[in-house]
C-alpha cells in the first residue's frame, strides 16, 4: 500500500517494480480528464518508459460484457500491468479484466463459489472515492445483465498487487458521492464486525474505520480536506475488514435496490443499515457489542442507531426505500432476492428467513423517521 498526498505520482515507479512495460488504464468515461489525473499518470508512466492505453468503457456496476471486452483488448495489445483508476466499478472491472486476460474464458467461469487462483497480470488500484475498499480486496463484483444479479469473483488472484491511496483525489469529489461512498465504508466496517467470519484482525480494522467515518463524515461533507483523508483511510480499512470477514445481508439486500431501482451501491446500504444492523447486533456477543459502543461513545445500540440516523439526515440520505421507488408489493420478491446471496446469508450473525427479511424490509420501507423517531 502506498498512502499519502501526491502518492499517485509514484504509479510509474510501482508499475516498473512489477515488471510492467505496457499498461492498460482502466477507468470510467472521462474521469481521468475531469479529475486532471491523466497528465499526472501519463507523465509518471512515461518517466520510467512505460507505454499505456486507456480503456474507459467501465459503467457504474460493470457488466460481464465490459470486463470481457477489456480483457480482449489487454490480450491483443500485450498489456503486462493494469492500472485501475476510479471507484469500485473501475477497480472491480480492472481486477476482472486481469483475471480474464490472464486465465482466459468467460466471466461466468469464475463466479463464486469458485475460488480464482493462478498467476494474473498485476493490478495497481487507485481509488477515487472513499467507500469501496476494492483496492485491498480479493473480490470483484460484476453484474450479470441477463439475471440482474451481482456476481462475485473471489480469490487470491483477484487481489490488486498495489493500492495507491492518495487523499488528494477527493478534493473535488461531489458531496453526494462522498456521503454515499463513506456510508458504504461504514457499512463494510459494521458488517464485517458483526459477520460470523469476523476475526480479531478484521475487528481492529472495523473499529477504526467505524470511528473515523462517524467522526469525520460531516466535516468531510462540508469540505474539510483533513477529514476527507480520514475517510479515505477508513474506506481502505473497511476493505481490509471485509477481505477477511465478508459482508452480511445489508449488502445482500442492498444489491436489489441497485439492480432493480438503479440506486447507488453506498446509498442502498445506507437505507437498510439502521434496521438490519440493529437486528444483527442483537445476535452479537455482549463483549463485542460493548467494545463497539465504547469506541463510538454510545451507551446503547439504540443510541448508536439513532446517532447514525441523525448523521444520515444531515447528509441528505432519503428516509426510506419507498423514497427510491420501492413499492410495498415488492417486499416479497426483494426478500427472496436478498436470501439468494448465500455468502451474505452465511455471514449474517442473526437467523434469516423470508418472514424475518420481509419484516426488516418493511421497516426500511416505513423509514428511519417513523421507526426511530429521528
Ligand atoms: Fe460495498
Amino acid at each position: 500500500m502506498v498512502f499519502g498526498s501526491g502518492s499517485i505520482k509514484k504509479v510509474g515507479e510501482e508499475a516498473k517494480k512489477l515488471g510492467g512495460t505496457k499498461a492498460l488504464l482502466v477507468t470510467t468515461g472521462n474521469l481521468l480528464e475531469v479529475t486532471g489525473y491523466l497528465g499526472v499518470i501519463s507523465k509518471s508512466l512515461e518517466s520510467v518508459g512505460i507505454k499505456y492505453l486507456v480503456f474507459n468503457e467501465v459503467e457504474e456496476n460493470p457488466s460481464t460484457t465490459t470486463c470481457e471486452k477489456g480483457a480482449e483488448i489487454a490480450r491483443r495489445e500485450g498489456v503486462d500491468v493494469i492500472i485501475a483508476f476510479g471507484g469500485g466499478s473501475a477497480m472491480d472491472a480492472g481486477k476482472a479484466i486481469s483475471v480474464l486476460k490472464s486465465l482466459g474464458g468467460k466471466a461466468s467461469d469464475y463466479f463464486f463459489p469458485k475460488i480464482v487462483e493462478g498467476v494474473t497480470t498485476p493490478v495497481i488500484a487507485i481509488p477515487t472515492t472513499c467507500g469501496t475498499g476494492a483496492e485491498v480486496t480479493r473480490y470483484a463484483i460484476i453484474t450479470e445483465l441477463s439475471s440482474k444479479k451481482k456476481m462475485t469473483m473471489a480469490g487470491p488472484a483477484v487481489l490488486p498487487r498495489v493500492a495507491i491511496v492518495d487523499p488528494e483525489v477527493l478534493k473535488n469529489i461531489p458531496k453526494r458521492l462522498l456521503a454515499w461512498t463513506a456510508l458504504d465504508a461504514l457499512s463494510h466496517a459494521l458488517e464485517a464486525y458483526t459477520s460470523r467470519a469476523a476475526t480479531p484482525m478484521s475487528d481492529g480494522c472495523s473499529l477504526i474505520a467505524t470511528d473515523y467515518v462517524l467522526k469525520y463524515i460531516l466535516k468531510a461533507y462540508e469540505g474539510d480536506e483533513g477529514a476527507k483523508g480520514r475517510l479515505h483511510i477508513a474506506a481502505t480499512l473497511g476493505g481490509m475488514a471485509i477481505n477477511d470477514a465478508g459482508t452480511t445481508i445489508i449488502h445482500g439486500a442492498g444489491y436489489y435496490l441497485t439492480t432493480h431501482h438503479n440506486v447507488h451501491h453506498g446509498l442502498a446500504n445506507a437505507l437498510l443499515m439502521p434496521h438490519i444492523l440493529e437486528y444483527n447486533l442483537s445476535y452479537v456477543s455482549e463483549e463485542k457489542v460493548s467494545m463497539l459502543l465504547r469506541v463510538v461513545g454510545a451507551s446503547s445500540v439504540r443510541e448508536l442507531i439513532k446517532n447514525m440516523c441523525n448523521l444520515m439526515n444531515a447528509l441528505g440520505i432519503p428516509d426510506s426505500i419507498a423514497d427510491v421507488g420501492v413499492k410495498p408489493e415488492e417486499l416479497d420478491i426483494m426478500a427472496k432476492d436478498a436470501l439468494e446471496y448465500k455468502r451474505n446469508v452465511a455471514n449474517n450473525p442473526a437467523p434469516l428467513s423470508e418472514d424475518v427479511m420481509k419484516e426488516l424490509l418493511r421497516k426500511a420501507l416505513l423509514g428511519r423517521s417513523k421507526v426511530y423517531g429521528s
